[in-house]
């Protein structure tokens, strides 16, 4: 029998780059073949999570490279090449310059791994997104941003804390954009599945909402120097494995919206079905009259980058 194994390339071998290779590769998902323009680095890191292999008892390959030759045929590509932002900067400031690098990878990506599943997670998401979609020109089903997971995430860690219970029994998820407008859905949020709303008094549900919102710049506070990647890039995984196992996992991504909630050719985080061939189908919800605001706020919001984005040469 022919035994061939799942291959996740991870473009940027920056922090959450390599830190997602290093969940992948534990998780056995596949042979992780970590590319970067700084070849060294890419070459460095695969080799020093390779020689964890004996130690951890995983199985998979990795790899460093700096040639997109070599993510020839993923299942799934990782997209993390990009700047992170620094302290004061917002996420929208990294727009021409990511743009920039973002083309390039997809570049690589269309022309060597044409049937791959990509996971967007370089910033400003949503606009990077409609960069990779317009270069790649995959289906929709196969390109996909990575921030619901992480900014849920970010919200089910505080909710768990607050009531001092094991943060598995939380459920949760954020729609909208991955900036300051995105929308927490805290009336979806069920803790060993009791609505949130039973459990805590609306003050303090407030103040989780605006952490998780915040989350990100919380840490780019605390780090100075980059932002975030440990829940990142297990986010990143998460959506991988999803698709590499093809799970039929419904999580909260990045997608381009086809009449979705009103919207037309615009990335914006929704509630999707992750499957082998990437999203299936967006879930939609009813909202309420609070909801739909936000989401409208927060579609203006990305409308707003993408038209500013059109208007840069990258
Ligand atoms: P980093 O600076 O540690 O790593 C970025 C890597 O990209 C570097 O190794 C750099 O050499 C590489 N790179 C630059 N140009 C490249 C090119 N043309 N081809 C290949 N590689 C290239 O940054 P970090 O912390 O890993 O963040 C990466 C990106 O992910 C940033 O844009 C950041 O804002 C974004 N991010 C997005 C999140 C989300 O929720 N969607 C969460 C966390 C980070
Ligand atoms: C975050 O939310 C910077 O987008 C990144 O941590």
């Amino acid at each position: 029998m022919v035994h061939k194994r799942k291959k996740v390339a991870v473009i940027g071998a920056g922090f959450v780059g390599s830190t997602a290779a290093h969940w992948a590769a534990q998780k056995e998902l596949g042979d992780v073949v970590l590319l970067d323009i700084n070849e060294g680095a890419a070459k460095g890191k695969a080799l020093d999570l390779f020689e964890a292999s004996p130690v951890e008892q995983f199985d998979s390959k990795v790899t460093g490279t700096a040639d997109y030759k070599d993510i020839a045929d993923s299942d799934v590509v990782i997209l993390t090449a990009g700047m992170p932002r620094k302290p004061g900067m917002s996420r929208d400031d990294l727009l021409q310059t990511n743009a920039k690098i973002v083309k390039a990878c997809c570049e690589g990506i269309k022309k060597y791994a044409p049937n791959s599943v990509v996971i967007v997670v370089s910033n400003p998401l949503d606009a990077m997104c409609t960069v990779a979609k317009q270069v790649l020109g995959f289906p929709r089903e196969r390109v996909i941003g990575m921030a619901g997971v992480l900014d849920s995430a970010r919200f089910r860690s505080f909710v768990a804390e607050a009531l001092d219970v094991s943060v598995k029994d939380v459920q949760g998820f954020t729609l909208g954009g991955h900036g300051d407008t995105m929308v927490p859905m805290p009336r979806y949020c069920f803790v060993g599945g009791v609505p949130l709303a039973e459990l805590l008094p609306q003050d303090k549900i407030d103040a989780i909402v605006n952490r998780a919102v915040n989350g990100g710049a919380e840490i780019v506070k605390l780090l100075q120097t980059g932002s975030a990647y440990y829940a990142p890039s297990a986010s990143a995984v998460q959506m991988a494995e999803a698709i590499l196992k093809d799970q039929g996992r419904i999580l909260p991504c990045a997608v381009e919206l086809d009449g979705e909630y009103g919207f037309k050719g615009l990335f914006m985080g929704v509630l999707v079905r992750l499957d082998g061939k990437g999203f299936k189908k967006v879930i939609e919800l009813k909202l309420n009259d609070q909801e739909r605001a936000m989401l409208e706020k927060s579609g203006a919001a990305v409308r707003e980058l993408v038209e500013a984005l059109a208007k840069l040469q990258y």
